[in-house]
C-alpha cells in the first residue's frame, strides 16, 4: 500500500526535522511531511549544522512503521536508496545513508525515532538535497526542487511497501549495488558489505571482521570525509 503524503509547506523554519517530530509525538499521522524553502538552523547527523541554500530541498516525514527498533538500520538504508534511486543512475551511497555523485555528497539523511518499549513507535526522516546549489566539497544537482520532491515521496512509498511485504533483502542487494567495491579501504576497516539489520561489516587488520552500527565512516584518505 502506498503511503498518504501530506505535504505541509513552510516559506521559513528553522528545521523541518524540529517541527516533524512535534507533529510525531502530538501523534500526527505516517505521510505527514513538512518542507520549507528556507531553513535557518537545519539538523545533520552527529549534531553537526545542515545549510540548506534556497533553491535546495528541505523535509521531514513521519513514518509509523510498527517495527521492533532494531529495524531503524534498515529503515535507514531503504531512504538512502530511495534517494539514490530518484537523484539516478550515476548515484552512489556511502554507509549509512550518503548519496554521492563524482564521490561528493549531494544528499543527507538524518533519522530520529520514538520509541514504545522495544517497538518504534513512530521515525522522522529527514532530507536535504542540494537540488539548486552546493557548500564547497558537496555536489550540486541542478533540477526542479519540487519534481525532485514529488519522485522521491513516490520511491520512499514504493520501497517501504516493498520493505513491508518482502523485507529488507532486495533494499540490501539495491543498496550494495550502487557502493564502494568490495575490499575498499575506510577509516574503520576494509569494506566488505552491510548485514541484514544495516549494520556496516567491515574487515581488521588482524582479518577479523567488524561490526560498525554507528559513526562516520569514509573512504580513506579522501579529504570530503565526513562529507558535509
Ligand atoms: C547529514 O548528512 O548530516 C544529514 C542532513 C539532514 C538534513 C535534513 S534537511 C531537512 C531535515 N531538517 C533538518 O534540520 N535536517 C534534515
Amino acid at each position: 500500500m502506498s503511503i498518504d503524503w501530506d505535504i505541509q509547506l513552510f516559506p521559513e523554519l528553522a528545521s523541518t526535522q524540529d517541527l516533524c517530530k512535534e507533529l510525531a509525538v502530538g501523534g500526527g499521522p505516517e505521510g505527514t511531511v513538512v518542507q520549507t524553502f528556507s531553513q535557518s538552523g537545519g539538523k545533520g547527523r552527529h549534531g553537526r549544522a545542515w545549510i540548506s541554500a534556497p533553491g535546495n530541498l528541505a523535509l521531514s516525514f513521519i513514518l509509523r512503521p510498527g517495527c521492533p527498533v532494531s529495524s531503524v538500520g534498515q529503515l535507514s538504508i531503504l531512504t538512502g536508496v530511495a534517494v539514490a534511486q530518484t537523484v539516478g543512475e550515476a548515484a552512489r551511497v556511502k554507509w549509512p545513508n550518503d548519496v554521492l555523485i563524482d564521490g561528493r555528497k549531494c544528499a543527507g539523511i538524518l533519522m530520529d525515532s520514538g520509541l514504545k518499549g522495544a517497538w518504534l513507535e513512530w521515525l522522522v526522516v529527514g532530507i536535504g538535497v542540494n537540488t539548486a546549489s552546493a557548500p564547497k566539497m558537496a555536489a550540486a544537482l541542478h533540477v526542479d526542487r519540487d519534481g525532485f520532491r514529488d519522485g522521491l515521496l513516490d520511491n520512499i512509498s514504493k520501497f517501504y511497501a516493498a520493505f513491508r511485504q518482502d523485507g529488507f533483502t532486495n533494499i540490501r542487494d539495491e543498496w550494495l549495488g550502487r557502493t564502494y567495491s568490495k575490499g575498499t579501504a575506510l577509516n574503520v576497516g576494509d569494506f566488505e558489505t552491510i548485514d541484514n539489520l544495516g549494520n556496516l561489516i567491515v574487515r581488521d587488520g588482524q582479518n577479523r571482521l567488524k561490526t560498525i552500527s554507528a559513526g562516520d565512516v569514509f573512504i580513506k584518505d579522501q579529504d570530503y570525509a565526513a562529507g558535509d
